[in-house]
């Protein structure tokens, strides 16, 4: 590591960003010297983040929208009024991507404004000349075709087939697809809207929001705590609301509400948890909206209504641990955010981290376990690769300049920052790091952080020794993944690897290997969705060969699998090998089928990877069926696949 790097500019951020964290618990040794990590560099991103157009010079702070959802030519007409905070320039500048510009009025005058030159990957600056004290900035506009941020969904695949389904993906750097707006996250503003849908719709905002159809489709939102643009959010369809605890309940369309709200009906808990562990939760309500099963991810905290895929309604609660997740960002996240995408971690490692505290809480800790040794699991595999092809990208702190954010939502900011917190958790003990995130959120909520700020905390939380043993700078600065890794072990994992063992043990042609390798009912019934992926995740690992396959098919039927977890677990294993299925008939159509309805990503790219890294004829059908389900993927899914498919032309 460069450590000249380092030392730079330090001083300057130092003597602002640190002050009580260390007050909360009594340390007896000197704390670690505060050097701040770093390089100079830092300081410019956050005056000029590299993900977005506008400035430091001028910034708004609270938006009104007033806009109109117009289904039949799948266009949003609005008007988005900024109130603009101090401005020490004169001029605006604004993000937008694919936009209809439609005009600018300064006060309600013309205003004097201009399109600056376009780039493929930031969309194009709205430039709006302030020559007075102006108040408000209006931009008309229209969103286009190109909106990548949009899903327009149309009636015939929801569940109900009655009307189409919208719902918008800000994150990272979307927003600016729907909405002009400074499209950073240093940027945080109040808002209204009026949104006028189809009548018979329900539509859905990060905001206060109705429970109940209007008569005439118009809908008010306000959300009076002030967020970063790729937060803003709107999702509008066919709806209906069941509530599932004081402050909390679901969306969900009519077919899905009840499954919905049985699978969910833990959420009260764990806002209690999470408040019992991180102090407030700051939102007033915490509802959740099920989108349609093309949602590119599991989820997305948008405040006061976190979106989910379908995917996760399984009948037996096994996988809300990403409710806990979407949860979890409610603080670490929404509260306190990453100053700019290079900061992603502090987004999501803190985020995974809280979620399996939370986990633990209300499932106990054998059930986080489990989860926190997928994450161990997941962050090896994703590792091997990524060392191979871009070791850059196993640092905790990015540098994204030229760079797609999506491409920094890897295994990294994730599962080595969860580990990262977890040994300085094990490092400092439970009840001096809780007392210190405690102390972290509330110190610094509705406000952003960089990485070396934390790290600032970090240093005056841990004694030098501490520091030392953790190794902060290589776990966040250095490659791959520090030797003292805490290494999760798990009890119910353990009966799981047994299993594989007892499987890869027999020789599949055996006459009687079908009952050797099957493991009784009266223990596998206990199993969550966790246990399984384990199990096929083990049988690939061990080296299973087709024989294996099928005889895991035969007694477990993983093919037929209701669970969208476990069967794409499941293909994803198959689909690199010869085996198709212990009922080759069922197994073709349950890939098409899986393929042509689910479209988040976390499934779906590793299938299609393992069909194209397959032999030809597997190669051929992954094409056939991405040529048939393309339409009906979000823009998201599209983007990547797309390139999937270019990489292995
Ligand atoms: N905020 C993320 C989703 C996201 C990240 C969207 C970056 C766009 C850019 C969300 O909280 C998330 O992490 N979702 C995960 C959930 C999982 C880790 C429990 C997902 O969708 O898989
Ligand atoms: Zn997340």
């Amino acid at each position: 590591m460069n450590r000249n790097l380092f030392l730079n500019l330090l001083l300057v951020i130092t003597s602002v960003a640190f002050t009580n964290c260390q007050n909360h618990t009594e340390v007896n040794a000197e704390p670690a010297e505060t050097i701040f990590y770093g390089d100079t560099s830092i300081r410019e991103e956050l005056f000029q983040d590299p993900h977005s157009f506008s400035t430091e010079a001028s910034v708004v702070k609270h938006l009104d929208w007033d806009a109109e959802v117009d289904f039949q030519d799948e266009v949003i007409r609005a008007t988005a009024t900024w109130t603009l905070e101090e401005s020490h320039s004169d001029t605006i500048i604004f993000d937008t991507k694919n936009l209809n510009i439609v005009g600018v009025t300064l006060d309600g005058k013309p205003a004097e404004w201009s399109l600056g030159q376009n780039d493929e990957l930031l969309g194009t600056p709205l430039i709006v000349a302030l020559p007075f004290e102006a108040q408000k900035v209006t931009i008309s506009y229209q969103t286009t075709d190109k909106a990548e941020a949009l899903q327009w969904y149309p009636a015939e695949l929801t569940q109900g087939k009655r009307m189409p389904f919208l719902f918008t993906q800000s994150q990272a750097i979307l927003a600016r697809t729907w909405v002009p707006c400074q499209d950073r996250p240093g940027v945080r503003f109040t808002y209204n809207a009026q949104v006028n849908v189809p009548k018979g719709m329900l539509a859905l905002m990060s905001a206060s929001n109705p429970t109940q159809k209007s008569e005439d489709g118009v809908y008010e939102f306000s959300m009076p705590q002030p967020i970063p643009s790729y937060l803003l959010a709107l999702g509008a369809g066919d709806l209906a609301f069941i509530e599932l605890g004081e402050r909390s309940g679901v969306y969900a369309e009519p077919e899905m509400v009840r499954n919905a709200a049985f699978e969910f009906s833990q959420t009260e808990a764990m806002i209690s948890r999470a408040e019992y562990l991180y102090g407030p939760y700051y939102w007033g309500r915490y509802d959740m909206l099920v989108l349609p099963p093309s949602f590119p991810f599991g989820g997305m905290e948008n405040p006061r209504l976190t979106f989910l895929t379908p995917t996760v309604i399984v009948g037996d609660m096994s996988l809300t641990s990403l409710i806990a997740h979407e949860l979890a960002h409610s603080w670490s996240g929404n509260l306190v955010t990453n100053a700019t995408w290079n900061d992603f971690w502090l987004n999501e490692g803190f985020t995974v981290y809280f979620e399996m505290r939370i986990m633990d809480a209300v499932y106990g800790p054998d059930f986080a376990d489990m989860l926190e040794a997928l994450s161990y699991d997941d962050l090896q595999r994703e590792l091997a690769v990524m060392l191979k092809e871009d070791p850059d990208a196993t640092r905790l702190k990015q540098d994204l300049k030229g760079r797609n954010p999506d491409d920094a939502v890897t295994a990294i900011a994730y599962d080595k920052g969860f580990h990262f917190l977890k040994l300085c958790e094990q490092t400092v003990g439970r009840e001096r790091w809780d007392a210190f995130l405690k102390g972290y959120f509330d110190e610094y909520r509705f406000k952003t952080r960089i990485t070396e700020e934390f790290l600032q905390e970090l240093a005056g939380l841990m004694t030098q020794e501490e520091w030392n043993s953790v190794g902060v700078e290589e776990w966040v600065y250095g490659k791959g993944l520090p030797v003292n890794c805490p290494f999760p072990a798990s009890n119910r994992f353990s009966i799981v690897d047994e299993a594989v063992k007892m499987l890869l043990g027999v020789s599949p042609d055996d006459p009687s290997a079908k009952s050797m390798a099957y493991l009784g009912q009266e223990v596998t019934i206990r199993w969550s969705t966790h246990e399984w992926l384990r199990y096929i995740r083990g049988l690939e690992a061990g080296g299973a060969i087709e024989g294996h396959y099928r005889l895991a098919d035969a007694n477990y039927g993983f093919t037929g699998s209701p669970n969208p977890e476990i069967v794409a677990a499941w293909y994803t294993a198959i689909l690199k090998t010869g085996f198709e299925g212990y009922d080759p008939e069922l197994y073709e159509e349950k890939v098409e089928s899986f393929l042509t309805t689910v479209g988040r990503r976390k499934f779906i790219v590793p299938m299609y990877t393992s069909m194209l890294e397959g032999d030809e004829k597997r190669q051929a059908w992954a094409k056939e069926i991405y040529t048939k389900a393309r339409a009906s993927y979000h823009p998201l899914s599209q983007q990547t696949l797309d390139q999937l498919f270019t990489e292995h032309e």
